[in-house]
């Protein structure tokens, strides 16, 4: 079951991705993030890491594929694979799956082309453009880990 929530403002989408890092810390994650250039992508990656104590300045690896964060409360892998040639993707889905096992969180931006090659478990979100402020975000768990967070993360959400 998806959830789907929108977010007025940036100010809506900080306590969402608030109560999300609550919930990650704990289980960790993995992460594939959806949506269109400028999004939100990299801003909710953030606010996320804002709120795992991470104290790295957070940017969009477009360059380097990965950043990582290892100052907050869990580890966090930040991929953007936007620049990733096709023979560059297979050469890291083996990689990726190691990046889905155990307490860290792992966020990828642009994962398009890797639908059919992410079978593991894992959570999706959707982010949809509605208008300078407002965004439509959308969480598709695949899995038993991430039912569990999604779920959370919509229980704590009906007082938003
Ligand atoms: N409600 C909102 N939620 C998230 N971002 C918002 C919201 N309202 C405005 N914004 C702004 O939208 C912009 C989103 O840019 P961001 O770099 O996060 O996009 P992106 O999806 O990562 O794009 P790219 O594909 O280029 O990496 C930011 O400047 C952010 O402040
Ligand atoms: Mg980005």
């Amino acid at each position: 079951m998806s959830f789907k929530v929108v977010c007025k403002d940036i100010g809506d989408t900080e306590k969402l991705a608030q109560k999300f890092a609550a919930i990650v810390k704990d289980t960790g994650a993995f992460v594939c993030l959806f949506g269109e250039v400028g999004a939100g992508k990299t801003a909710f990656t953030k606010l996320v890491c804002k709120y795992l104590d991470v104290r790295e300045k957070v940017t969009s690896p477009s360059f380097v594929i990965l950043n990582e964060y290892k100052t907050g409360v869990i580890p966090v892998y930040h991929f953007d694979l936007y620049r990733l040639e096709n023979e560059g993707i297979h050469t890291i889905i083996n990689e990726l799956e190691e990046y889905s096992e155990g307490k860290i969180l792992t966020l990828i931006e642009w994962a398009e082309f890797s639908q059919n090659a992410l079978p593991f478990d894992r959570i999706e979100v959707q982010i949809n453009y509605i208008d300078e402020n407002k965004r439509e975000f959308i969480f598709t768990p695949f899995e038993t880990k991430s039912n569990e967070i999604v779920k959370r993360l919509e229980d704590e959400n009906s007082c938003f």
